[in-house]
């Protein structure tokens, strides 16, 4: 068999919409109050897609600017990956739209759900393809407008999600550069705690699904919050272990922003410094599998992320699914 080739992240972009929605215009819906959702969260405001805007259109502006980042044409592109909760339509796939939207009209192209997870699954999927020379160049976009699914009379889930995108392209990379290690783990037997239940083939579209909100998400914020501190830890561990590292040769940590009571428990579990981790929660809120990528632009942009830095990335999400992964700054 001929010789794996390492696989890196070789540009990011990130794009979210102009709308800001606060606390204090939360408060105006729903029995809620800025500092239970600060305290209890970290978010202050978070980001909403318009009416007019679906996934893909958030996911193309993050593509466009990852691809720019790299120094390539959109034809340069082999693989589309998108992941998504919340695609623009059944089908085709939303990657299929930003295909045509990004004209990378060499690309195959499709999507996955991994929910908040979906960053860390996409890394692993491009890394297969790249390593074994299937292809050379891989676009990973995760995008979501949990907004067209939220519940705005529900006070336990409107306050968490914001939309975003946030896109990297993958290509191979010199040797002890790039994905070291990834790890991705799924308990369906959780998957009652975070779910949309109508909308789907189990329970399709009806004035019933529509009057009880079931197209909606519906969460155990407890379940979900007790599940997460176990796995961000557990999941960084193993995945550092698998390439022979420790918290403390970890330079940079890249959590899923999901609440910063969760990304504190790992951050003390890990004994990090809080200088080496990203958070942006507070104004975006939980933005599904486009929290990490989009921290991750932002990272770089900041300049808090240089060549050969090892940076782990982290998250968990419905399904129930988790993941991690280790990268050697390539760039
Ligand atoms: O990507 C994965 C997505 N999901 C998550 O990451 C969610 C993980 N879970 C969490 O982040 C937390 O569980 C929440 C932030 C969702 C909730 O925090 P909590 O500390 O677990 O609160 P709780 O659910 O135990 O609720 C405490 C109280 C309840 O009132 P009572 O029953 O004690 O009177 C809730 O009804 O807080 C109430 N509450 C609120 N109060 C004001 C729930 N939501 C709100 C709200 N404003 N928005």
């Amino acid at each position: 068999m001929a010789e794996l080739r390492n696989v890196g992240i070789i540009g990011t972009g990130h794009y979210v919409p102009q709308k800001v929605v606060t606390n204090f215009d939360l408060m105006k819906m729903v029995d809620t109050s800025d500092e239970w959702i600060r305290t209890r969260t970290g978010i202050r405001e978070r980001r909403i897609a318009d009416e007019n805007t679906a996934t893909s259109d958030l996911a193309a502006q993050a593509a466009e600017r990852a691809i720019q980042d790299a120094g390539i044409d959109a034809d340069d592109i082999d693989m589309i990956i998108v992941s998504t909760v919340t695609p623009d339509m059944n089908f085709p796939s939303t990657a299929c739209i930003v295909q045509e939207k990004i004209g990378a009209q060499r690309a195959f192209a499709f999507d996955i759900e991994a929910a908040c997870s979906g960053f860390i699954y996409g890394l692993t999927i491009a890394q297969q393809f790249i390593s074994t020379g299937y292809c050379d160049t891989a676009l990973l976009v995760c995008a979501d407008t949990l907004s067209k699914i939220t519940n705005w009379e529900d006070r336990n889930t409107c306050v968490l999600f914001g939309d975003g995108a946030g896109a990297v392209v993958l290509g191979a990379v010199s040797e002890g550069y790039g994905l070291l290690s990834t790890v991705m783990g799924a308990d369906g037997r959780g998957g009652q705690s975070l779910n949309m239940p109508g909308g789907g083939s189990r329970m399709p579209l009806s004035k019933e699904v529509l009057d009880k909100k079931l197209n909606t998400i519906h969460m155990n914020g407890q379940d979900i919050f007790k599940f997460a501190v176990k796995v961000m830890a557990g999941a960084s561990i193993e995945v550092l272990e698998k390439c022979n590292l420790k918290p403390e040769d970890v330079d940079f940590l890249i959590p899923h922003q999901a609440n910063i009571r969760i990304i504190d428990s790992a951050v003390k579990r890990l004994s990090l410094s809080y200088d080496k981790v990203y958070v942006n929660l507070d104004k975006y809120g939980n933005m599904s599998s486009a929290s990490i990528p989009v921290a991750l632009d932002e990272a770089l942009k900041e300049g808090k992320i240089h060549k050969g830095d090892v940076v782990l990335f982290v998250g968990f999400g419905a399904g129930l699914t988790w993941g991690s992964a280790v990268v050697r700054w390539a760039k």
